[in-house]
């Protein structure tokens, strides 16, 4: 991956870090094997330095992170259960598929693009993504389209907070999503199942509600690779299919942005995706979901409208057609 400079009006840490939050996010980031690339990058020139970069380790426990709100009180699945039962089409299309093959991801270093309608696009670090946030856990229920779903204690921080500090101009009205585009890293890219990269988007409210989370880690500990590391989006009243892995890129727009699934089916997957048993999927019901680890012979849970979610987020869709808009 190239190693690009940043851009000039990156926001800087010093500028808006609190000093315990700074405290603890360089923990996290000197963990995670970051501090590691300041150092080469102090020293190395810029061709050396992604050859000597330490991915982190894995399973690196996460430092301070903190209960957060919005929590599901059901028992989570096993850590076993989330990272070996994944969608990551980019590591092949079987569910055990990402946790076979997705080591060969490189999450060190990594960027992310912020363009389109805002003040302060960008070329940013992972370091200065993540420094200004303190973390906190949050167990949420996680269902997707394939009518099966789990419990998730997940690590992040509210993706509103970070839309914040890019000051989004009044023109923005969607936020996309796009994940790393790298067929050597992500071999399932290499073939036509979707239209690479893989993109999402939400519309500006839904990003900016509280329960919608930039994700770094679960079970307090760094994100597997599986899982969409080093960075993902979780929407916890939507299908699965919304929460992109791996971000390379957000972009802010007028226009509404056409999804991969939307692309690759519109019949099937639309932009609002949310979880929601009165609408089917075209080819089998959404009314009631399989608890991932239950068991097969276990009795089927009846799916909640928003995924149990509807006092935080029904109010963002009064006077839709959620039939039209699914
Ligand atoms: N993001 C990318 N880049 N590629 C994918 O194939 N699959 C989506 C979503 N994010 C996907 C993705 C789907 S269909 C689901 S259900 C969830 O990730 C699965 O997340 P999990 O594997 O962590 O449970």
């Amino acid at each position: 991956m190239l190693i690009k400079r940043k851009d000039r009006n990156i926001i800087l840490p010093s500028e808006i870090t609190d000093r315990e939050v700074y405290a603890q996010r360089r923990d996290f980031i000197r963990q995670t094997g970051r501090f590691a690339l300041a150092a080469a990058a102090s020293l190395a020139a810029p061709g050396l330095i992604a050859a000597t970069l330490p991915q982190p380790a894995p399973r690196a426990k996460i430092p301070g992170v903190k209960p957060g709100r919005f929590s599901s009180t059901t028992t989570p699945n096993t850590y076993q259960d989330i990272t070996s039962y994944c969608n990551f089409y980019e590591f092949g299309t079987g569910k055990r598929d990402p946790e076979r093959h997705a080591h060969t991801l490189k999450t060190r270093p990594w960027q992310v693009r912020v363009e389109g309608e805002v003040e302060k696009p960008g070329a940013y670090d992972l370091e200065d993504i993540l420094k200004p946030h303190a973390l906190e856990e949050r167990i949420y229920r996680f269902r997707c389209v394939e009518a099966w779903s789990m419990v998730v204690p997940w690590v992040g921080f509210p993706l509103a907070d970070l839309i914040k500090r890019f000051q989004p101009t009044s023109k923005a009205k969607y936020v996309e999503f796009t994940t790393l585009y790298d067929p050597e890293q992500m071999p399932g890219q290499r073939r036509a199942i979707l239209d690479w990269p893989y993109t999402e988007g939400l519309r500006m409210d839904e990003a900016m509600n509280p329960l919608t989370l930039m994700v770094v880690g679960l079970y307090g500990e760094v994100l597997p690779n599986q899982n969409g590391a080093p960075l993902r989006l979780i929407v916890p009243w939507k299908y699965g299919f919304k929460s992109i892995k791996s971000i390379a890129k957000i972009r802010f727009t007028e226009q509404r942005p056409v999804s991969s699934w939307e692309r690759s089916g519109p019949r099937e997957y639309g932009f609002y995706a949310n979880v929601n048993p009165t609408v089917d999927h075209p080819r089998w019901s959404q009314a009631r979901e399989r608890r991932l680890g239950a068991g097969f012979f276990a009795p089927k849970d009846k799916t909640k409208m928003f995924n149990g979610y509807a006092e935080q987020v029904a109010h963002l869709y009064t006077g839709m057609d959620l039939r039209k808009n699914f």
